[in-house]
């Protein structure tokens, strides 16, 4: 079971997230007020995280095609419905 701890706009919680779930809906299920206006489909962006520790697991293309278009953002950045 993946342990999350998550630096948010309102401080940072910490949690077991159920293996298997989309890192977006674990957050969002521990109370955390995270964006995902595509629905989980690597087209908005505005799930995005920095993965600071840990292993995120490999990019897929839809991710890393999405991610190649916004130049401004740092590499340890990932989409959470693609996690
Ligand atoms: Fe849109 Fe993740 S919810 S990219």
């Amino acid at each position: 079971m993946p342990h999350i701890i998550a630096e948010t706009a309102t401080g940072t919680i910490s949690f077991e997230a159920e293996t298997g779930k989309k890192l977006v809906l674990a957050l969002e299920d521990n109370g955390v007020d995270i964006l995902h206006r595509c629905g989980g489909n690597a087209r908005c962006t505005t799930c995005r995280v920095e993965v600071v520790v840990g292993d995120a697991g490999t990019m897929g293309p839809d991710e890393q095609a999405i991610l190649s278009t916004k130049g401004d953002l740092a590499p340890n950045t990932r989409l959470s419905c693609q996690i």
